[in-house]
């Protein structure tokens, strides 16, 4: 058995899960050559909700971001997320912005690329598949986990060979919930492992208080790669912290061989930054809590809190286990999707308005009804032929792949941003979220006099 490799998630994953995405580049720099020579396998820097967030709160360019990580990270490789042909947005792009922004991210510094999608509908990741292969990148293609009647072990081993079968060179059981249970991990890893010939990898959330556990068992299966977080954010919605399971490991035959000393430094590094995260309220302690009633619901953690928040919204905080129970009944009716963004935001929306309204499916968002009439791909199981009816009446379902349906738009939103976007990267920002990207840009490019001011008065004091 050879060592077991480790993506360490801190610059992803652990910050999203933590503290909201927040952790700036100025944060992530001087940490960046320490890290590099830590002996990880990958680094995961950049996603959805990274690229978001130093636009929209941030104000910092994402891409200059992944430029100035890449120039530190000489010996790692970077790792992406990407949503399929979602990009890092939250609706379908085109096939040649899905393309071109593959290009880019591997021209700016990425080399692997993860990409999911909620739905399991690998007709939504070929493009994305075909195009990082096509820039010299390495295609990991993702297995969205998730529990019902038809996601069976057998499910998931077909999945796993048509993965193969499109060229991936790795393949990754997202388990974005953390309910995959320790045995059942077990038997999944050893199951898929027996029909592939590439490295299988496991993304899990310590949320439920079982990660450790089932990566316990994923290493005696025989996983090839685990994600994991550095102690400073790890834990909670986070991964299981990095030293615990190296340290759990050390001078056994799977063994990461990760440095101690620098991984140490890198979590004393973060320690001093984390506190402010605390201190202004970004780090709730509930997300470090162990909550294992997402084990017998079988949702995401940040569902449950999103949940929370909306139903305060609507003065209907005490209807929160009315819309629990609602939740596994409207995944039902619309064919089991795993709950991942942005079905779990879907589904959950719907599943509030279905008890807030007091008759299911009298009010239904028109990302829900764009879903039933296929456009977000194919449903995992049937959906409920009485609720489709309730939802779109006779009209048809799509039953081809949703980007089809899409022209080429890179050209449009080129001209549409105009000069405000300096560079095809600029332009993929202003197609990924129009509304932000114009605010930011213009603040990049044409600041108001004021800040002008500030800015001098700056130098020369
Ligand atoms: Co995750």
């Amino acid at each position: 058995m050879n060592k077991l490799k480790i993506t360490e998630t801190c610059l992803r994953d652990g910050h999203q899960s933590l503290i909201a995405t927040r952790l700036k580049t100025a944060e992530i720099l001087p940490i960046l050559e320490t890290m590099d020579n830590a002996g990880y396998y990958s680094l995961e820097v950049w996603g959805g909700a990274t690229f978001d967030a130093c636009v929209r709160f941030l104000n910092e360019d994402p891409w200059e971001r992944l430029r100035e990580i890449r120039k530190r990270v000489k010996k790692t490789k970077l790792q992406m997320l990407l949503r399929g042909q979602n990009l890092l947005g939250y609706r379908h792009y085109s096939d040649d912005v899905v393309e071109k922004f593959v290009q880019k991210s591997i021209e700016n510094g990425i080399d692997i690329i993860r990409i999911f999608d909620a739905l399991n509908d690998l007709r939504n990741v070929k493009v994305a598949a075909d195009a990082t292969k096509k820039y010299g990148g390495h295609c990991q293609l993702a297995i969205s986990y998730t529990i019902s009647p038809v996601h069976t072990i057998e499910y998931y081993k077909n999945l796993a060979q048509e993965i193969v079968a499109m060229g991936a060179d790795s393949i990754v059981i997202k388990d974005m919930a953390g309910i995959l249970l320790p045995e059942e991990g077990y038997k999944l890893i050893k199951e898929i492992k027996s029909v592939i010939n590439i490295p299988l990898e496991l993304h899990t959330h310590a949320t439920s208080g079982i990660a450790s556990m089932l990566y316990l068992r994923a290493i005696d299966a025989g996983i090839d790669i685990i994600d994991t977080a550095i102690s400073t954010f790890a834990g909670g919605t986070s991964q299981p912290a990095t030293e615990s399971i190296a340290r759990a490991l050390a001078g056994t035959e799977r063994d990461p061989q990760l440095n101690m000393e620098l991984l140490k430094e890198t979590a004393e590094y973060f320690k001093p930054i984390r506190e402010k995260y605390i201190k202004d309220g970004t780090l709730n302690p509930q997300a470090l809590f162990t909550e294992p009633s997402i084990l017998e619901y079988q949702l995401p953690g940040g569902m449950l809190s999103n949940l929370v928040s909306q139903l305060t919204a609507q003065k209907a905080a005490h209807r929160y286990e009315e819309v629990l129970r609602e939740i596994p009944k409207v995944r039902e009716d619309l064919g089991f999707p795993p709950l991942v963004t942005p079905l779990s935001q879907m589904v959950g929306t719907q599943a509030v308005f279905n008890v807030l309204s007091g008759e299911r499916y009298k009010l239904v968002p028109k990302e829900i009804k764009d879903y039933v009439k296929g456009l977000y791909g194919k449903s995992p199981a049937p959906m409920s032929e009485e609720v489709k009816k309730k939802i779109i009446g006779d009209e048809e379902v799509f039953t081809g792949r949703p980007a089809d349906l899409i022209p080429p738009e890179f050209s449009k939103l080129k001209e549409e941003i105009g000069d405000l976007a300096h560079s095809d990267e600029e332009v993929l920002t202003y197609g990924m979220f129009p509304q932000i990207a114009k605010t930011y840009l213009e603040g990049k490019y044409a600041p108001a006099k004021e800040e002008v001011k500030v800015q001098t008065i700056n130098i020369v004091f």
